[in-house]
């Protein structure tokens, strides 16, 4: 992030410079390198990196897997996967530059001895170079073997080399970290067994983000936000991630995961940190995540049950989306019949601390809704009702901040406005900022942000042991609940729509409505 913010003051080629110089010669080890995120999010980010002139100029990337594949064919399928999902077109001399420094090593996750012969590749990649690097560990597996790769890195000293020095190695470990709290505690035991924590980078692509990452500028570079965020000007807080596609080839694993584990623990719950902590006291890393974790630590329980429960899930039936017919979720591909997982889930939630007392947080995430729209609305209070606001003709719509993630990022502020004319009429109106307008549409993925920082061992966008833990703790008991509910209290919604009628009842009563995609275009 203290990059990010260098770059915005100084010019680009100055910044690239700079950035060249901290980072060490490294090896790039990604395990799980024949799957569908290195094809289309690591060797996309790897490339543009590299074309941008932000890897070190001794760069290798070793592509760790079980089955045997030559250097050759692994550079082929490289080659694919930056055809089909980089957002530059691959050119011959960014292209011949990597490709030189591709190898790929075949060996299974849990055999210690593949990983003393991935050390020795290593060791004699440092004497050709001679010099020492760095070696960055992506795990990118199924989380059913982050285990036993966590292990093995310790055991055969991968994890130790060169430790205290520039080159000490770094791990990346992909999500989901846990499958509850108890896997989570586990999972961190282990890397604090085998790890010193700045080494260890869990990662929520949602955080590469660039509007997530602008967040914390906005509200603490302008001092405009920061007096009125609290409960005495701010009436709620939405936060939307939904997605119109359903879930495609990735049934076996989204069965065992559904929208609590695969959404909400992760990117929505980080995007409520983000919005609710407090001022940190400085930009370093630690600094910053102690005030997400504090703000975690606020959550209230979730009532599950009873009058009025908080937390409330669905599955998606067929429906319209785009205007063609798509299966229900249960029809889908690798999904059993009788599958009680959720593909949607909303709550509402409150934070139990001095700022945000008696302010609802909602939530919201799933698939096959109405559109793809990652947002933050934040809707303040109305004033009394004494010069406006009496009636019909002089409404007063509440000011809403709309904090645009994607698409189209943005920032939107709503005002009342007079209409023009001799009668006093009120209108909503739009104070709109985007960033394509404003900055153009080049803007880097959020993997390239993450592994750039993961490399130069800045851990401020990534998440702490003790940040998912807390997040685990708020939710793991409503999965619990629901795991002994089985399809009981499973609601329905039809693909294409904004997901069941019973996410409604946790607004009823309040004044407030779900905002993203309904109320405004
Ligand atoms: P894949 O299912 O494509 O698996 C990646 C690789 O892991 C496979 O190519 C295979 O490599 C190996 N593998 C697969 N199944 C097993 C198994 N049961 N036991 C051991 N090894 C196995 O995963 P993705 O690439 O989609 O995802 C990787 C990680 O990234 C996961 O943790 C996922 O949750 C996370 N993630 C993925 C996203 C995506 O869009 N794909 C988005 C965000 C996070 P080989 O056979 O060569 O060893
Ligand atoms: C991943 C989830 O973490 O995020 C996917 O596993 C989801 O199910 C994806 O589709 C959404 O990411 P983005 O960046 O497209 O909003």
């Amino acid at each position: 992030l203290k990059i990010y913010l260098k770059m915005i003051n100084t010019s680009t080629s100055d910044s690239k410079t700079s950035l060249n110089r901290k980072t060490p010669p490294t090896i790039i080890i990604i395990f799980g390198a024949s799957g569908d995120l290195t094809a289309r999010k690591l060797a996309p980010a790897i490339f543009n990196l590299s074309k941008d002139n932000l890897l070190p100029k001794k760069c290798f990337l070793i592509g760790y897997g079980r089955s045997a594949m030559s250097d050759d064919s692994f550079k082929n399928e490289i080659k694919e996967a930056l055809k089909a999902h980089s957002r530059r077109k691959i050119e011959a001399s960014t292209w011949n530059n990597l490709e030189k420094n591709l190898i790929f090593h075949a060996g299974a996750y849990d055999d210690l001895n593949s990983f003393v012969t991935l050390e020795n590749k290593i060791t004699k990649i440092e004497k050709q170079i001679d010099c020492k690097v760095q070696c960055l560990f992506y795990v990118s597996t199924p989380p059913g073997v982050f285990m036993p790769i966590l292990e093995n890195l310790g055991e055969s000293g991968l994890a130790k080399r060169h430790r205290g020095t520039e080159t000490a190695s770094k791990v990346i470990i992909e999500k989901p970290f846990g499958r509850d709290l108890q896997s989570a505690h586990e999972l961190n035991q282990v890397i604090n067994r085998r790890f010193d924590e700045s080494q260890v980078f869990r990662i929520d692509h949602y955080l590469g983000k660039e509007t997530v990452q602008s967040l914390l500028v906005q509200r603490f570079a302008n001092s405009i936000f920061e007096p009125v965020w609290n409960r005495n000007y701010v009436s709620s807080v939405q936060i939307t991630v939904s997605e119109d596609i359903g879930v495609g080839n990735r049934g076996g694993y989204y069965d065992k995961s559904g929208a609590l584990r695969d959404m909400i623990q992760n990117h929505v719950m980080q995007l409520l940190a983000l919005t609710a902590m407090e001022p940190p006291s400085s930009l370093d890393p630690e600094s910053i995540r102690d005030e997400k974790v504090k703000a975690l630590k606020a959550l209230k329980p979730l009532a599950l049950e009873g009058e009025s429960p908080e937390v409330v899930r669905a599955s998606y039936a067929a429906g319209l989306v785009g205007g063609s017919p798509t299966k229900a979720y249960i029809d889908e591909e690798g999904i059993p019949q009788d599958s009680s997982t959720e593909t949607y889930a909303a709550m509402r939630l409150y934070l139990d601390n001095w700022r945000w007392k008696g302010v609802p947080f909602y939530l919201r995430s799933g698939k096959r809704l109405a559109m793809k729209a990652s947002e933050i609305v934040v809707q303040f209070t109305r004033p009394p009702a004494i010069l406006f606001g009496q009636d019909s003709r002089l409404k007063v719509s509440p000011n809403l901040l709309v904090i645009r993630i994607q698409p189209n990022e943005g920032v939107t502020l709503y005002l009342n406005s007079k209409t023009p004319g001799l009668e006093t009429k009120l209108q909503p109106i739009k104070l709109a900022f985007g960033y394509e307008t404003t900055f153009g549409s080049d803007t880097p993925e959020a993997y390239e942000r993450l592994i750039l920082d993961a490399l130069n061992g800045d851990g401020t966008l990534f998440i702490r042991g003790d940040e998912a833990e807390m997040s685990w703790g708020l939710l793991s008991p409503v999965l619990d609940y629901w795991s002994s509910q089985g399809r009981q209290g499973l609601e329905s919604y039809a693909s294409g729509t904004w997901g069941p009628l019973a996410a409604d009842k946790l607004l009823l009563g309040s004044g407030h409505e779900w905002i993203t995609g309904r109320n405004y275009d």
